[in-house]
């Protein structure tokens, strides 16, 4: 795309309350992963009280031009008293120190858990308070309040609220990369698909606490909703808080009975030796009922319907031939997917039939093991084709990961993953 030049203005989200950030329309790829066919902006917003001005958030470093830019032409410095950053990611915090020292007396202000980062992010010693839920700064006829919203997607995040406008300053919650210099979500273009995808890539592996932080966002009287991205939400604000009340709600439970386990098994197979494996376990897991028990075939599957069914499964298992000493693509393909939700705490299991060697099971194993997932039952190995013994013992090894999954196996090996959680 050619850049062209931004001649960017604070604009107004009502008397008192201004745009101040930054857009990015160039930007093609946010944190090397997230794909941003519409740029991004970095917003940050100024709160005018009768007893002074607020910031809340900055903007990226190299957009700070913008920002002091958009500032300077609604507040002079010496009228900021509180400078509130919600989030301390460098796209938030960039101008934060050029900030503190154009206005000194303002008092920063950070969610309690954000201490450690700010001093890892300042290098230096400076003031600040910190706050949680329910805590207030006052700017005389404006107050905000805090609303502590942690891991959506940092430790530090946190909301920010103007109680007498009723708006939601939510950092990168409800966000998405679009940039739009119309910035409303009622005057720019249709944003959905980015929305959506900011959910999935962001806040998707940190369901459980977007419910939480849920719970407190609800009840507030919404009139505006003003991420740290994208469009600025005036325009039924609540749906979007809606949208993700949906998007972090189990729907597998609602299918099944709701209380049922689920286990599932993948494999991939060259001459069909994993997949027998495969199947032999399922049958095993399957004596010990109380779950509900799925076997799928990677090969020639797309990925990302399967992400859905880890997501909501209790028991993961995974199986693959050791071809060139390693695990085949498809097997990682998965693997590596399951950075995008929440397996921390659920059962693994890896097996394979291999030729040589049969390095791939102890890969998987070690992977299953960094998600920080319970592998109670070390990797079932099978030289080529498995003999009627050896099935017996995949079926064997299937009632141990089911017994453990149901809480009735009592013998365990060690298991890393609740070393490396300590
Ligand atoms: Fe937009 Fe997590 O920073």
């Amino acid at each position: 795309m050619v850049a062209k030049p931004i001649a960017v203005t604070a604009k107004p989200l009502s008397e008192r309350v201004h745009w101040i950030g930054a857009l990015d329309p160039a930007m093609r790829t946010f944190d090397v992963i997230l794909r941003t066919p519409n740029g991004t902006t970095y917003n940050a917003y100024a709160v005018r009280g009768s007893a002074g001005v607020a910031v809340i958030d900055t903007v990226k470093e190299d957009r700070a031009e913008q920002f002091f830019a958009s500032l300077e032409s609604i507040a002079r410095y010496d009228e900021i008293r509180a400078i509130v950053l919600n989030h301390l990611e460098p796209d938030h915090s960039g101008a934060l120190p050029e900030l503190m020292r154009r206005a000194p007396q303002a008092r920063l202000y950070i969610s309690e858990s954000a201490q450690l980062m700010l001093k890892s992010l300042l290098k230096s010693d400076v003031a600040y308070t910190p706050v949680t839920t329910g805590d207030r700064v006052s700017l005389g006829d404006r107050t905000l309040r805090f609303v502590h919203t942690p891991y959506l997607h940092w430790p530090d995040t946190q909301c920010t609220y103007l109680e007498e406008e009723a708006t939601l300053f939510s950092g990168d919650v409800f966000g998405c990369h679009f940039c739009d210099e119309r910035l409303f979500n009622d005057t720019v273009g249709d944003f959905r698909f980015s929305f959506e995808y900011y959910y999935q890539h962001i806040m998707r592996p940190f369901k459980q606490h977007v419910i939480e932080a849920l719970e407190l966002i609800e009840p507030l009287e919404l009139r505006t909703v003003a991420p740290a991205h994208g469009p600025i939400l005036r325009d039924r604000p609540r749906s979007y808080v809606a949208r993700y009340r949906e998007l972090s709600t189990p729907r597998l439970h609602l299918d099944v009975q709701s209380a049922e386990k689920t286990m599932v098994i993948f494999y991939i197979s060259s001459y069909g030796n994993t997949q027998h494996m495969a199947e032999a376990i399922r049958d095993g897991a399957q004596e010990i009922g109380g779950f509900r028990v799925s076997l799928y075939d990677l090969e020639g599957a797309e990925t990302e319907p399967f992400v859905d069914l880890v997501e909501e499964a209790d028991a993961i298992l995974v199986g693959s031939p050791t071809i060139n000493g390693d695990a085949v693509k498809p097997v990682w393909d998965l693997l590596s997917s399951f950075v995008k939700i929440h397996v921390k705490g659920k059962v693994g299991a890896a097996f394979g039939s291999y030729g040589w060697s049969g390095e791939a099971v102890r890969m998987m194993d070690d992977r299953l093991r960094g998600l920080k997932m319970r592998v109670p039952v070390g990797g079932l190995r099978i030289k080529l084709i498995p003999t009627g013994e050896e099935l017996e013992r995949c079926r064997e090894f299937g009632r141990e990961v089911g017994g453990f999954l149901v809480g009735r196996q009592t013998t365990r090996v060690i298991d890393m993953s609740e070393l490396l959680a300590s």
